[in-house]
């Protein structure tokens, strides 16, 4: 069931410069959602922009669906303007998230990507390794701390936090045979994770991102090429076995 509502900002934090999170009182979406889905949200109440912006679900807590995004253009930008008690409309749940885990769960994050896993762990545990270039950061890094709690893992491309290395990097020491792992970031890590881990691990999941319009399978503007065809990202997806698509 997809839900179209106006819920209020219950709460919102600056977590670093252009970073924020939000959480929006939404009952019948976070009732249902489960990860890897996302909701599409209008960020401005006129129709300037028209289109929705897609962010995914990081989290659902007390009736609320929470959000963690960054600020890369207009859209964003506007949203990153609400402020607490004001009303915005959402779309969702949307897409076909992660199934339930079958083996031992290892979380990977890219930048923004860790949104999503942020409500992976909330539903199933698992090991978070999350990524950043550098001590830019830190403030992402550390909210993410101080709402991961246990089993987080940090690493930074210049060693200024957590360990030097990347995500995958410290995937690639954590994942065993037996392991599930599921990727979200860039385009270009979840290609590497594909490279690096296909053959390590029992099953390997990342979501994907594309622009979107409809967002509920309509448009096919968000499709994206796998190896059983051109595949709608909002429907389909946002979450595709990583060895489906490369
Ligand atoms: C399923 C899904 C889940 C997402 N979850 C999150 C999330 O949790 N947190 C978050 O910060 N962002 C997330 N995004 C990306 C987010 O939707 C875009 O950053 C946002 O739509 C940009 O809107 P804008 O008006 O600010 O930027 P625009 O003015 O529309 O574009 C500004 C720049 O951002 C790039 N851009 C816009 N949309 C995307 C996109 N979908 N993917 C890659 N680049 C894009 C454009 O190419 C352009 O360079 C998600 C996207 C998808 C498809
Ligand atoms: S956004 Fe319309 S089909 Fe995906």
């Amino acid at each position: 069931m997809i839900f179209e509502l106006e819920g209020f900002v219950a709460n919102k934090v600056k977590v670093m410069e252009g970073v924020y999170y939000l959480s929006i009182e939404s009952p019948s979406i976070s009732s249902v959602a489960y990860p890897g889905q996302f909701v599409l949200i209008r960020v401005s109440p006129s129709l300037d922009p028209l289109l929705r912006r897609p962010f995914s679900i990081a989290g659902v807590k007390d009736g609320c669906v929470e959000v963690l995004f960054s600020v890369v253009g207009r859209g964003t930008e506007l949203l990153s303007r609400v402020k607490i008690g004001d009303v915005l409309s959402l779309r969702g749940p949307l897409g076909k998230g992660f199934p339930a885990p079958s083996f031992e769960l290892l979380l990977v994050g890219g930048g923004m990507g860790v949104a999503p896993l942020l409500f992976a762990h909330q539903r199933y545990g698992g090991k978070i390794v999350f990524g950043v270039k550098d001590k830019v950061y830190k403030g992402l890094c550390d909210w993410i701390r101080d709402n991961v709690g246990d089993g987080l893992s940090l690493f930074s491309e210049d060693g200024s936090i957590g360990e030097r290395g990347t995500a995958l990097d410290g995937a690639l020491s954590l994942a065993c045979s037996d392991a599930e792992v599921w990727v979200c970031g860039p385009d270009a890590m979840l290609y590497e994770a594909f490279r690096v881990l296909s053959g390590k691990v029992k099953r390997l999941l990342g979501s994907f991102e594309s622009r979107m319009a409809c967002g509920i399978g309509g448009c096919y503007g968000c499709s994206i090429r796998t190896k059983g065809g051109m595949k709608r990202v909002c429907y389909d997806g946002p979450v595709f076995d990583l060895r489906e698509v490369f």
